[in-house]
Parts: structure tokens; sequence; C-alpha cells
């Protein structure tokens, strides 16, 4: 039986990314012949052929193939599609569900984040309709998995060196982490789902934790087992300001304190009935916060 993307193209923006490298793969695994387009010069390998460019101005595109992906940044990645330089039947882009979570923030830039979202996946789907072309927004939430996300990744580096970590008592607001190659996955799946086009959709983790308990997880599988320290939040919030100087809690701001007291849930409901998302549950090991050499 020939495989599932024999004699189908994809070009993909972002494909160096952790996100973007799975993807790449299980692209290249399913027969897809792939181009991917990065600002740097890089390795062919694994049945990838490069394009050398950046959503602003990229020359040398393909005049029309049969899938876009993007695993970049989505306004850029929606303003480059609606100049319609190349022609394809399917597009599948991540954005994020900052969309929503930081849309009542305090922080003006991140309201701002939210703002460009919001706007990009507008002017990717008004692009999209008139042109026939099947349309997707995929946003996940917490990203995890290959040592390379802001968050979890940066928790277990900062852990290991202090030989601990700590958080206020309050940091009970619930959160989803989900795995790159579960977001991979489901660009795959979401590709040859009709029923999702013009659609966005949540991609949560495969369980729903405290952040106390997701880092209490994170730090159990480092080498060191660095100490959670549970520390009152009046006392956490006295100590940001030195910390913060001393560089260890550089960009940790007031907004991303309190939402460690929110909760941060999405529905995976319309992902699984579109395209059977089914994230795993969060077990993380070593390896996932190990930044690649
Ligand atoms: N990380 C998270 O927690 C998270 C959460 C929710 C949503 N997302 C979204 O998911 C997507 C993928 O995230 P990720 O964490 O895998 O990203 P990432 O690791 O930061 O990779 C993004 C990739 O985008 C490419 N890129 C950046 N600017 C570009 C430009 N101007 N033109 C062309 N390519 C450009 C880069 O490729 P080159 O350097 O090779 O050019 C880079 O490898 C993004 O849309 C992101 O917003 C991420």
């Amino acid at each position: 039986m020939a495989a599932p993307g024999a004699g189908r193209t994809a070009l993909v923006f972002g494909g160096s990314g952790q996100i973007g490298r799975p993807l790449l793969a299980r692209l290249a695994d399913a027969g897809w012949r792939v181009l991917a387009v990065s600002r740097q010069s890089q390795d062919a390998r694994g049945g990838v052929r490069w394009l050398r460019g950046e959503l602003a101005g990229c020359r040398n595109l393909p005049a029309d193939v049969d899938a876009v992906l993007s695993c970049g940044p989505l306004d850029a990645f929606a303003a480059w599609f609606a100049r319609g330089d190349v022609a394809c039947a399917r597009v599948v882009a991540f954005g994020s569900t900052s969309l929503e979570v930081k849309q009542a923030s305090a922080d003006a830039a991140e309201r701002d984040v939210a703002r460009r979202l919001r706007e990009a996946e507008a002017q990717l789907f008004a692009a999209a309709a008139p042109r026939g072309i099947g349309a997707s927004v995929l946003r996940p939430t917490l990203v995890y998995g290959a040592g390379r996300d802001a968050t979890l990744t940066r928790i277990a580096l900062l852990a290991q060196r202090l030989r601990g970590f700590a958080l206020p008592d309050d940091a009970t607001g619930l959160r989803q982490p989900v795995h790159v190659d579960d977001l991979a996955d489901a660009a795959m799946a979401c590709l040859d789902a009709p029923d999702a086009h013009a659609k966005a959709y949540a991609l949560p983790g495969g369980e729903t934790l405290a952040y106390r308990e997701m880092v209490r997880r994170v730090l159990a599988t480092l080498p060191r087992r660095p100490r959670l320290v549970v520390l009152p939040s009046a006392l956490f919030r006295a100590l940001l300001a030195p910390a913060r100087l001393a560089g260890i809690a550089a960009g940790f701001n007031d907004a991303a304190l309190a939402r460690m007291r929110e909760d941060l849930v999405f529905d995976a409901a319309p992902a699984r009935r579109d395209f059977g998302y089914a994230p795993r549950p969060f077990a993380p090991d070593a390896a996932m916060f190990t930044p690649p050499a």
C-alpha cells in the first residue's frame, strides 16, 4: 500500500523549531516530499529539502504545493499566506492558546501578543476561504518535550543550578502541558481531516494538573532531585525583586506570577472529534528537559 503522503508536497515554515522537527520527520516518514524553509542554512537529512529564506521574503518557493504548514510565528505566516505567492489546497498553522490566556492580561505587551494572534488567525481564514483552501489553526497550551521550551526546561535548568526551586503556596492554577510529539501527530492527523477546515482548535496536554504538581514532576526527573520549596506568597513576592536583579527570575513578570493562580484549561474534545487528537498524560523524563547538544 502507498504511504499516505506519497506523491504529495508539503511546504513547511518553522521546521527547525521544537514542534517543527518532529513534524518534518513524520511528514517524511509518511512519504511526503518535504520542503522546509529556514532563515539559517540547515543540513539536508531525513528526506527534507531545505530552502533558505524567511516569511517576510522568501525566494525560490515552488508555485504550488499540496499543503503548507507553519510552526513559525503566526502573524508573519498569516501575512505571507495572504500574499498568495504559493498555491495549495490545505494549510495547517500553529497559533497559541495565549490568544485567550493573555487577552485580559495586566501586561500591555502580553495583551498585544493576544491581539496579534487573534488578528493573524482572522487574516489566515479570510485569505484561505475565497481561494477554496482548507485552513486550520492549532493552538497548543504549554509546550514541552524537546528540551527547548521556555517554561519547563527553563525551570529544570534553574532547579539543577540552584539545587532547588521555589514556588508560592498559591501556585495552584491548573495546567495542561502538551508534548511536542503529540502536537506533531495532531498536525499530521489534521492535514487529512476535512472536518477541520476553517477551524481553530485548542490542543491541551492529556492531563490537567496544578502548577505546583507539574513542577514537582519536572524536578522528580532530574538527576540531583532538586528540592521544591513552597513559600508563603507574600514572601515569594518579596524575594522576586532581588531574584530578578540577580537574573534568576528574568522575564518572569507580575502577570506570569498572577497566572500561577489561574486555571488555564482548554477542551480537547473538538480536536478529538475532528481528527482523533489523543495527547499523553504528563509523565516526563529528564531527556525532555535536556537541551539538544
Ligand atoms: N513554545 C510554546 O510553549 C508554544 C505554546 C503555544 C504555541 N506555540 C506556537 O507553536 C508554534 C511553534 O512553536 P515552537 O515552540 O516549536 O517554536 P520555536 O521552537 O521557537 O521555532 C519556531 C521556528 O520558526 C522559525 N521562524 C521564526 N521566525 C521566522 C521568520 N520570520 N521566518 C521564517 N521562519 C521563522 C524558526 O526557524 P529558523 O530559525 O530555522 O528560521 C524557528 O525554528 C509557534 O507558532 C508558536 O507560537 C508555542
